[in-house]
């Protein structure tokens, strides 16, 4: 896909996002800010046979930070915790042609992923599952 292409799916995300709210007794819920500009967003995620349900993320960010946001909770959907965990960075920023972006906005672009990662950490300790290395993967992800 062309740069202009990834640039209009951003602006697009970012003014009308996807899965943006909260959801009704989620189970298992997170925020995390970004301490350069502090915006902020919170995931609220629904665990169901081992799937997730259901997943919104809430809160303020620019536009690469809402656009990842959403393609990230698209992402998420329907799939196990145990696909979730594995989602990376490189499968958000590859989503939106992303992949070159400055130092600077990493965290914009990845901050959703790092409160889902956390999220889901929380999730699984609560549970008495293994949490494997999910705190130390969402603590590096900058
Ligand atoms: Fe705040 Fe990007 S400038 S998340």
């Amino acid at each position: 896909m062309s740069a202009d292409i990834y640039h209009e799916m951003i602006v697009d995300y970012s003014r009308n996002p996807l899965n943006f709210g909260r959801l009704e007794d989620p189970h298992a819920t997170f925020h995390d800010s970004n301490p350069l500009c502090g915006d902020s967003i919170g995931i609220d995620l629904r665990v169901e046979d081992g799937s997730v349900s259901g997943i919104t993320f809430h809160g303020k960010g620019c536009a690469i930070c809402m656009a990842c946001s959403s393609v990230l909770t698209e992402m998420a959907k329907g799939k196990t915790v145990e696909e979730v965990r594995r989602i990376g960075k490189d499968d958000v920023l590859g989503e939106l042609g992303l992949e070159h972006l400055q130092a600077v906005r990493i965290k914009c672009a990845l901050l959703s992923l790092k409160v889902l990662k956390s999220a889901l950490y929380g999730y699984i300790a609560e549970k008495g599952g293994d949490t494997g290395s999910l705190k130390e993967d969402a603590a590096g992800l900058y």
